[in-house]
């Protein structure tokens, strides 16, 4: 250029989403200063804070931003000359108390990341590409999981979700109208539905059967069955020093049967039925430390290969159960707060992706998961398929959860690759 002359500007290249660059960016939001990791649930501070990034980011890529009427979020690249119904991928950006940095925001982020490279290698897609956020995919805030994505594909009653309360005896319906949500819209979206002809869910991975195999990515084959079960222990609450052991009804005993009963009874199952049983949530009423409680409420969440060893299972726990509290004095009582079938995905769809992946990742694993996730609701309604990214220790709903920054840009490519060969 001449003296004093700056060069003209290069036209601008399409932004491309670097995905590393962005999880760090997210993990800004809904640190946890208490249980460590991260904290994001429905439409709380650090939620609305996630959401305004995934609108801030998909617009500055140019995508279409629409919430649907049970507080989804979509982002729709809708190219010249793509027809019919959408291609869709995504996850959700909402986490387990104290929670990892992946689950969840890894596939939104990804998604976002894949189109914008799409876009920018000049692919011409011949059907629109969307990429979902799914509202309360942990049920963390109102129990129960894959909320927006149940909602959406009309499988739980709305009435019950309306009137389902928070720790702090909020309603669902309440927190909807104060997100901007109208509750009386909430339910089944039978055109949303059949304007997505599939849906690609990729999720960091949960367990750790890709790294000994030695491969960065893997596809899902099926989901575990699996429930959550709320259990109510009444006794009576009383003085720690003045009252006789004799004459106590003490729920935190039952409690104690009930953690050992769900480690006995899914450790007797048949291996073949893989079967786990977990209390990782308990309440204790009043919660002095000198005071036998008056109630304990306590969470089963139970998993196997088949419904019906779930609900065996179950049934065995809360018998234990029962016969603790009979034996102490106290009260019981059961309540299904979800319950998801076994899901099998799409072998077709998950072919075509193995094959779109051939090329950049040779003979990609096949893999179970014993993880829920909305792909597992929606694969009841649409040809669904599971991408996963090493995640090399295994853990997750943890703060120790993670994947290298290789694996993160390799899930990306891998997206990219299946997403360019499906539209
Ligand atoms: C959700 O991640 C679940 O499997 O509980
Ligand atoms: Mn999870
Ligand atoms: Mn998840
Ligand atoms: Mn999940």
């Amino acid at each position: 250029a001449a003296p004093g002359l700056a060069a003209p500007a290069a036209p601008a290249a399409p932004a491309v989403l670097d995905a590393v660059a962005a999880l760090a960016e997210l993990a800004g939001i809904g640190a946890d200063p208490v249980r460590g990791g991260w904290s994001r649930h429905l439409l709380d501070d650090a939620d609305r804070d996630m959401r305004a990034w995934f609108v801030r980011t998909a617009t500055s890529l140019g995508l279409e931003v629409e919430a649907d009427r049970n507080a989804n979020l979509w982002a729709t690249w809708r190219a010249e000359g793509a027809t019919g119904p959408a291609v869709a991928t995504g996850s959700h950006l909402d986490s387990v108390p104290g929670g990892g940095p992946l689950d969840g925001p890894l596939g939104v982020v990804s998604g976002l990341a894949a189109v914008s490279r799409l876009m920018a290698e000049g692919h011409s897609p011949a059907h629109p590409i969307r990429v979902a956020s799914f509202a309360e995919e942990e049920g963390a805030r109102f129990g129960v999981p894959c909320l927006g994505s149940q909602l959406l594909a009309g499988e739980i009653d709305t009435d019950r979700v309306r009137g389902l309360t928070d720790a702090t005896g909020t309603t669902c319906a309440q927190v909807l109208e104060d997100g901007g949500y109208d509750p009386a819209l909430i339910g089944h979206d039978p055109d949303r539905l059949a304007d997505t002809a599939l849906y690609l869910e990729l999720h960091v991975e949960q367990g750790c059967q890709l790294a000994p195999l030695g491969h960065p990515v893997g596809l899902a084959t099926s989901i575990l069955a699996h429930g959550r079960w709320r259990v109510t222990i009444t006794g009576r609450g009383d003085h720690a020093g003045a009252t006789e052991l004799v004459s106590r009804h003490d729920p935190m005993l039952v409690a104690a049967a009930a953690v050992r009963s769900a480690r006995a009874r899914a450790v007797e199952t048949d291996p073949a039925a893989r079967a786990r049983a977990t209390v990782g949530k308990l309440q204790v009423v009043p919660g002095g430390s000198n005071a036998i409680a008056s109630e304990v409420r306590l969470w089963l969440d139970a998993r196997a290969e088949h419904d019906e060893e779930v609900r065996d299972l179950v049934a065995r726990v809360v018998a234990d159960v029962e016969g603790a509290s009979a034996a102490e004095g106290c009260q019981v009582s059961v309540s299904e707060e979800s319950f998801s079938t076994r899901v099998e995905f799409d072998g077709g769809l998950t072919d075509r992706i193995g094959a779109a992946l051939a090329p950049a990742f040779g003979d990609v694993p096949r893999i179970p998961t014993g993880a829920g996730h909305d792909a597992g609701i929606l694969a009841a309604h649409l040809p669904t398929a599971m991408l996963f990214v090493r995640n090399p220790d295994g853990v997750s709903h943890s703060p120790l959860e993670g994947a290298s920054d290789d694996d993160i840009r390799a899930g990306v490519d891998a997206l990219t690759d299946a997403l360019r060969a499906l539209t």
